[in-house]
């Protein structure tokens, strides 16, 4: 059955006008647990889960082949239903460790055209990689405990932890709002975070390599 666009607004409509779907809530972390008080997803993405995403294969194969799978972060959802006017909570934590030289991150992701996200840093250290889909040009941000960023709708992003403990955010988004991770796993993003061992910062920003020459991005300075 087609759904068109008009018959979804009234679909939605009638969603909201029903008292029950609206009831608010408060729910509260637990980082022994690594999870919400209650949730309604929660999922581990272990390196296997992320073999296609980190740069340096052969230590993603060699890692495995010894028989070990690293648990790359976690994260906990309230996924609300996909209507207009709702938005889902999540919370992840990602571990600090590295693959090569290239640190432990989430596999990031695009959202469609008209969909911002807010991610709030509870506590850790890493670089938010922003990528706006049509011009490419990259933003990097550094987030820390306390910080709020706006993600702009058509920016991809990923959070890289490049602290030595734990890095955890939240993260406010559309409930219906749709995730492409194909892109990523196809092109990556359009810089690497790396361990740099020279400097007193221990990480250091680099194009990524895999991307083709036409898809060279622009690369802008970290903000702090
Ligand atoms: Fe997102």
């Amino acid at each position: 059955m087609v759904i068109t666009q008009s018959k979804k607004r009234f679909l939605d409509e009638i969603y909201l006008m029903k008292d029950s779907n609206l009831s608010p809530f408060v729910v509260k972390f637990n980082k022994t647990l690594k999870e919400l008080s209650f949730y309604t997803k929660k999922s581990v993405r272990k390196l296997s889960d992320l073999k296609e995403y980190f740069y340096d294969e052969n230590t993603v194969k060699k890692i495995l082949e010894k028989g070990n799978d690293p648990e790359i972060y976690s994260f906990c959802d309230i996924e609300r239903p996909k209507v207009v006017g709702e938005l889902n909570l999540g919370w992840t934590q990602i571990n600090p460790g590295l693959i090569g030289n290239e640190f432990y991150m989430t596999k990031g992701h695009f959202h469609g055209p008209n969909e911002a996200e807010i991610y709030f840093c509870q506590e850790g250290e890493g670089i938010l990689i922003l990528e706006n889909q049509k011009t490419r040009i990259i933003h990097p941000m550094y987030i820390t405990e306390s910080s709020i960023a706006y993600i702009s709708p058509g920016f991809g992003h990923r959070v890289v932890n490049v602290g030595k403990l734990p890095l955890i955010f939240i993260a406010i988004y559309l409930a219906n709002s749709t995730h492409d991770y194909e892109k990523v796993k196809r092109e990556g993003f359009g810089i690497l975070v790396v361990r740099n061992q020279s400097s007193r910062i221990p990480y250091k920003i680099i194009p990524n390599p895999k991307r083709d020459k036409e898809n060279l991005s622009q690369i802008l300075p970290l903000k702090q």
